[in-house]
């Protein structure tokens, strides 16, 4: 199967409510292979949401999990029951916390159990950006240091940035799933994201699923916004 066959699209509903998020979730299930609930459509309407949406398709809960791991691993069981079917978590927690994620994980879920993505630098953040928070080296080389760990202790995936999926599976071959953010359709607004490229790109890179949230949500018609990008990916 070629890498444009297989890469998904999942649509971020960013939305501070839920029935702005179903909505959303309505015009662009049919196009999209998974639906994003973030930290403000949860902080507002909690499991409620994700419950809601998983009516339409599976969920991508990014929650960004970060903290000692015995907490992450009680939240990943807390998390449980209400099925969503991937969960991110910050690699920068390190390995103990991502396998006791991975272990609580296993324990609540069985053979259903939650996928776990580890976010490795977010796309928001550039090497500038990188050296201030004391981090010397770039991006791509944080990226890798980080998808390795993560790998090695458990995850199920990886979230990057447009640029380092060839790097990653160069060097982490097939196994990783890979999801990529601040993805923009030729000619649309970057918004906040810094390191950007488009659906076709990733999909030739060898994404298994890219995540779009403005460039669909602001459309005047975010059903049709979907439509093109699921087209875009097909291609
Ligand atoms: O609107 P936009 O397409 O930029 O939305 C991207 C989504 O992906 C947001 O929900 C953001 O939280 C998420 N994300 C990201 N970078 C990461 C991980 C997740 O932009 N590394």
């Amino acid at each position: 199967m070629s890498a444009a066959l297989r890469c998904g699209l999942c649509v971020a509903l960013d939305a501070p409510d839920l029935a702005t998020a179903e909505a959303w979730a309505r015009a662009t299930a049919p196009h999209a292979a998974l639906l994003k609930v973030g930290l403000e459509l949860f902080s507002a309407e909690g499991g409620a949401a994700v419950r809601a949406i998983g009516r339409h398709a599976p969920v991508f809960l990014d929650l960004k999990l970060h903290d000692i791991p015995n907490t992450v691993a009680g939240a990943v069981r807390a998390l449980t029951p209400l099925r969503p079917a991937w969960l991110t978590i910050h690699a920068a927690g390190g390995p103990q916390m991502i396998a006791a994620a991975r272990e609580a994980a296993e324990k609540a879920g069985g053979a259903d159990r939650i996928r776990l993505l580890a976010v490795t630098v977010l796309t928001s953040i550039d090497a500038a950006t990188l050296a201030e928070t004391g981090i010397s080296g770039g991006p791509v080389q944080q990226v890798l240091r980080l998808g390795r760990l993560a790998m090695e202790a458990g995850a199920d995936g990886l979230v990057c940035s447009p640029r380092e999926v060839a790097p990653l599976r160069d060097a982490l071959g097939e196994a990783p799933v890979l999801v990529v953010p601040g993805v923009r359709p030729a000619g649309s607004a970057a918004d906040d994201q810094a390191r950007v490229a488009t659906p076709e790109e990733m999909a030739e890179a060898g994404a298994d699923f890219i995540v779009v949230g403005r460039p669909i949500t602001k459309a005047a018609d975010p059903g049709a916004a979907a439509a093109s990008i699921g087209a875009a990916l097909r291609a």
